[in-house]
């Protein structure tokens, strides 16, 4: 694949199927390389919309909504930023030839379910999980969280952030825990995972890069462990590294590479993996940038998503670590649109921070706005920073 010139015959076309802070930075990168970017969102002025060539407004879940813009743009690659798509559409389009569907219209098809993802690895690649059943009904989950015992968690099958997800500490916590799966789904379909709690000692996310190599042939690079925090199925901070013992860095990277090159394709993936000791358990794997990776935008040479664009494009990777860093999320905290920050300037005034702001039209209470990143001599350092740059930073309503 050869780069040409944006906006004319040999323009190499990348679509993004989402733009959020993720794609974004994504289509920044893509757009450093001289690629032409065209994005698309269920919503207009999405971040990535305003760093891309041109966009448009689609329901994504709609195969032949998806099926008219892809024929009417003709990319040559197709880059899924979220998981609600309508991913049957997405491998015919890749089995007709239409585009490059990253990593893979299978991998997109069989991550946005759990039940999916889960039985590939638990039951196909025989990976370590937490147990697990499903259920399509109360009197099942009441039955399958007998089989799994307590606690467990409860969560639908197509859900992603935390959506629709419960702890159960006993019985009397089915019945809720039922309902608000149900109101939680992104279908309706009724349909949960139960999974064994995992009384792990920390979680990462193990960001794998499948690139091209010299050779010709697909390579695995890892980037350093990045370890996280979560409140409520939503990541809070992010740090890189995570210090790891040797055998749990190694168990976590053959369980990368054997999920990923299960998946295959070209590009990075986050693969999340729970830690005890020696022990390393799979949790699940986006097959693209993570959010917890957006430390990278500091801590590394090329960051999560410049290493997607140049593993996309066929390119070399390089996975190397600069230095510890950190990251803190940013919230709305209050339902508004066209919000403004109070405290951009103390916030970067904090030594080696960093801000993105991700130019979301509307806020929500816990709708991610922004992220502060920080640098530090150890990650204990950069965490600090990180947290208290991202406390600086006040949304607020402008007054009319
Ligand atoms: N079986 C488990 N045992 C212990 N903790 C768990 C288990 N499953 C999930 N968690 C905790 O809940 C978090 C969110 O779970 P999971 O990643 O499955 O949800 P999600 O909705 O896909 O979230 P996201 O989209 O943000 O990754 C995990 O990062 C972990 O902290
Ligand atoms: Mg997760």
């Amino acid at each position: 694949m050869r780069i040409g010139t944006p906006l004319s015959q040999s323009a190499v076309k990348v679509m993004l199927l989402g733009c959020g802070e993720l794609g974004k930075e994504v289509i920044i990168a893509l757009q450093r390389l001289g690629v032409e970017v065209i994005g698309v969102d269920r919503y207009d002025n999405a971040p990535g919309m305003q760093v891309s060539h041109r966009s448009h407004v689609i329901d994504m879940s709609d195969a032949k909504a998806l099926r008219a813009l892809v024929e009417a743009e003709r990319p040559h690659f197709i880059v899924p930023e979220i998981e609600a798509i309508a991913t049957d559409e997405l491998v015919r389009i890749e089995a007709d030839g239409l585009a490059t569907v990253i990593p893979t219209a299978r991998a997109t098809q069989l991550t946005m379910n759990r039940e999916g993802i889960r039985r590939l690895a638990a039951e196909e690649l025989g990976l370590p999980t937490s147990a697990y059943r499903f259920a399509n009904s109360l009197a099942e989950l009441q039955a399958a969280t007998v089989e799994i015992g307590f606690p467990c968690l409860v969560k639908p099958v197509m859900s992603s952030s935390g959506k629709g997800q419960s702890l159960l500490k006993s019985a009397t916590d089915v019945e809720a825990a039922w309902n608000y799966a149900a109101a939680g789904s992104r279908v309706d379909h009724g349909r949960v995972i139960v999974e064994g709690f995992v009384d792990f000692e920390y979680e990462i996310t193990l960001l794998t890069v499948r690139s091209l190599g010299e050779d010709g042939d697909i390579k695995t690079s890892f980037c350093a462990p990045v370890g996280h925090l979560q409140v409520k199925g939503d990541y809070v901070e992010s740090w890189q590294p995570q210090r790891m013992n040797p055998k749990a860095l190694e168990r976590a990277q053959e369980i990368a590479r054997k999920v990923t090159g299960a998946l295959g394709g070209r590009g990075l993936f986050g693969v999340e993996l729970f830690v005890k000791g020696d022990d390393v358990w799979f949790s699940e794997v986006s097959p693209r940038p993570h959010d917890t990776g957006l430390v990278t935008l500091m801590s590394q040479y090329f960051s999560e998503f410049e290493l997607h664009a140049r593993a996309i494009l066929g390119l070399p990777v390089d996975v190397s670590q600069r230095e510890p860093a950190a990251s803190a999320v940013i919230y709305g905290g209050m339902e508004e649109a066209g919000i403004a920050f109070d405290g951009v300037a103390a916030a970067l005034a904090v030594p080696r921070s960093d801000l993105r702001l991700f130019g979301k039209p509307e806020a929500f209470e816990r709708r991610r706005m922004g992220v502060a990143l920080a640098a530090g001599s150890d990650t204990d350092v950069a965490r600090d920073r990180a947290k208290l740059a991202a406390g600086l930073v006040q949304p607020v309503v402008v007054e009319s």
